[in-house]
């Protein structure tokens, strides 16, 4: 017994030693942790239950016999944070850059199969060269099968992908099919085809970052939910996100009931919106003030600025942001805010999350590179996301709700549970002045006769009274009261019982 028990200790102190000290030693030096460390920060304290440290790989090709490290490149099991059960996998780039072999994959698979019987989130931290090249077809079948996952898991259990390393091939799309993905600023990429082969197609010379970096992900493409400066941030930063999540699909949000009453009222609401309705405001400022103690967890804050989203709490539970943001582009719908919002409101929708809605929005944005961008298809995305999701839903129409942007941001007619108003709001097909200048063309050249229809036309349509007439909006409410209403609002919504038509899926605009 006691040979074993030290041999047991031989062995697993030689699968955490992963590819050497040496190795080890240049992690560090790159300013990255190892995989072991990664997960000493993201998990509590001496939580983490660790599976499969013996597993070595099986290929006896290309001299691979001789290569086996206990483990094969990548730490698995589960933990806790904040003693809420996480699955977890951890690629170790110290032992052959973390590539992605058959047993690897296998190492994978068992915690994602696992996830999904307990119904636990999978959060997945990516530091890899990829395909382990000596392995061929067998790595490529561990890849689909991860692949296969991580849409069985997808709207069942939140899957979390950190990039912090190599992240290029085919290997990108797991994490591009989880729900969210977070990246380390400058040491960590992720491309489809690297910068030799991008200079041998199509001649262009760009460097990892520039093309597949944190920064390049968090603002052009919007592929990353948000980045951070170190790897120890980074963790931290997930931490924080995964309190928001429940479980699985089947679960209520968590709650955690803070001392901020609900009854909270907030007087500088009242003198948010400017006077002039072509003057911009942050709606961040709205949503930091009506949420628990100003606890907002945005996601893609740097890409498509137009639209915000994220989670916080309201009454204690967890709830998904949409924002208009009128310091930006002055809130239009285009393609990429479009999209940004879509996706989050079906995660949302997928996982119990009730959605919060500010509007503020002057239409879609004009122009040919919308319309050639296929603005219609991929704003149909954000009005298919909104229709079809059967949370509860709150809506506040802030300023500005015009046309066709006004059906989409969760109106009555999408089956808004409540729909608020500020006395500040607008709610008509378009501005004033411009539908004006189409209804009276002739008078167009008559600046006085054009001004007071604009007028008479703001007197009718711009406020939120003509809306109420007719049912569209519920109640008109005084800035200062958004948080309580609200907070009532989710509170009686708690039980809202609702179920869409039964179908295989529908088809959305992808
Ligand atoms: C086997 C690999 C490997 C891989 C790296 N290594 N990637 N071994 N398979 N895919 C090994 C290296 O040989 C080296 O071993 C050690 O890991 C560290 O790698 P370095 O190159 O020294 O590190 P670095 O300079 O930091 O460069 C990292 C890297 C580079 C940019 C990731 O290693 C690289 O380009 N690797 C190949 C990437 C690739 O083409 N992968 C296949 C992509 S196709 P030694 O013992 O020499 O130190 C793919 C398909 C997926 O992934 C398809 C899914 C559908």
């Amino acid at each position: 017994m006691k040979e074993i028990a030290l041999e047991l200790e031989r062995r697993r102190a030689a699968a955490e030693l992963g590819g050497g000290q040496e190795r080890i030693d240049a992690q560090h030096q790159r300013g990255k942790l190892t995989a072991r460390e990664r997960l000493t920060v993201l998990l509590d304290a001496d939580s983490f239950e660790e599976w499969d440290i013996f597993v070595e790989h099986r290929c006896t090709d290309f001299g691979m016999a001789d290569k086996t490290v206990p483990g094969d490149g990548v730490v698995t099991g589960y933990g806790t944070i904040n003693g809420r059960d996480v699955f977890v996998f951890s690629q170790d780039f110290t032992v052959l850059g973390g590539s992605l072999s058959e047993a690897h994959a296998g190492k994978i698979c068992k915690v994602m199969d696992q996830a999904m019987k307990v119904g636990a989130p999978v959060i997945g931290l990516n530091d890899s060269g990829g395909a382990r090249i000596q392995e061929g077809i067998d790595s490529l079948a561990g890849y689909a099968e991860i692949f296969q996952r991580n849409v069985m898991a997808s709207g069942v259990i939140p899957q979390i992908s950190i990039i912090m390393g190599p992240c290029a091939g085919g290997a990108v799309y797991s994490p591009a099919m989880t729900d969210f993905i977070f990246m380390v600023r400058d040491t960590s990429y992720m491309y489809v085809t690297g910068p030799e082969v991008v200079k041998t197609v199509t001649h262009e010379s760009v460097t990892h970052e520039e093309l597949g970096g944190a920064v390049t992900h968090s603002t052009r493409s919007g592929v990353a939910d948000g980045s951070f400066d170190n790897d120890v941030e980074t963790l931290i930063g997930v931490r924080r996100f995964v309190d928001f999540l429940p479980s699985n699909n089947r679960e209520k949000v968590p709650r955690r009931d803070s001392g901020d009453s609900v009854e909270r009222v907030e007087q500088s609401l009242d003198t948010l919106v400017p006077n002039n309705p072509n003057t911009p405001y942050d709606m961040k400022e709205l949503i930091l003030k009506i949420v628990d103690e100003r606890d907002f967890f945005e996601l893609q804050p740097d890409h498509a600025g137009n639209i915000v989203i994220g989670l916080a709490r309201m009454g204690g539970g967890t709830i998904g942001v949409v924002a208009n943001q009128p310091a930006v582009l002055a809130g239009c719908l285009d393609i990429q805010s479009s999209v940004k919002a879509a996706r989050f409101v079906r995660f949302c929708d997928a996982f119990n999350i009730p959605i919060v809605t500010l509007v503020d929005v002057p239409g879609f944005l004009p122009g040919t590179k919308q319309e050639y961008g296929g603005i219609i298809k991929h704003g149909a995305k954000l009005l298919y996301a909104y229709a079809e999701c059967t949370v509860p839903k709150v809506t506040v129409i802030v300023r500005k709700a015009y046309g066709g942007a006004y059906d989409v941001m969760a109106s009555k007619h999408l089956r808004g549970d409540i729909n608020f108003a500020w006395p500040s709001a607008e709610i008509a097909v378009m501005g004033p002045k411009g539908a004006v200048e189409i209804i009276f063309r002739e008078d167009r050249d008559d600046e006085e006769r054009i001004s007071a229809r604009t007028e008479d036309y703001r007197q009718k349509f711009a406020n939120p009274f003509y809306a109420g007439h007719r049912g569209f909006i519920d109640d008109v409410i005084l800035p200062r009261h958004t948080r309580t209403r609200i907070c009532r609002s989710l509170r009686m919504l708690e039980r809202k019982q609702l179920k869409n038509p039964w179908r295989k899926h529908g088809n959305i605009p992808l």
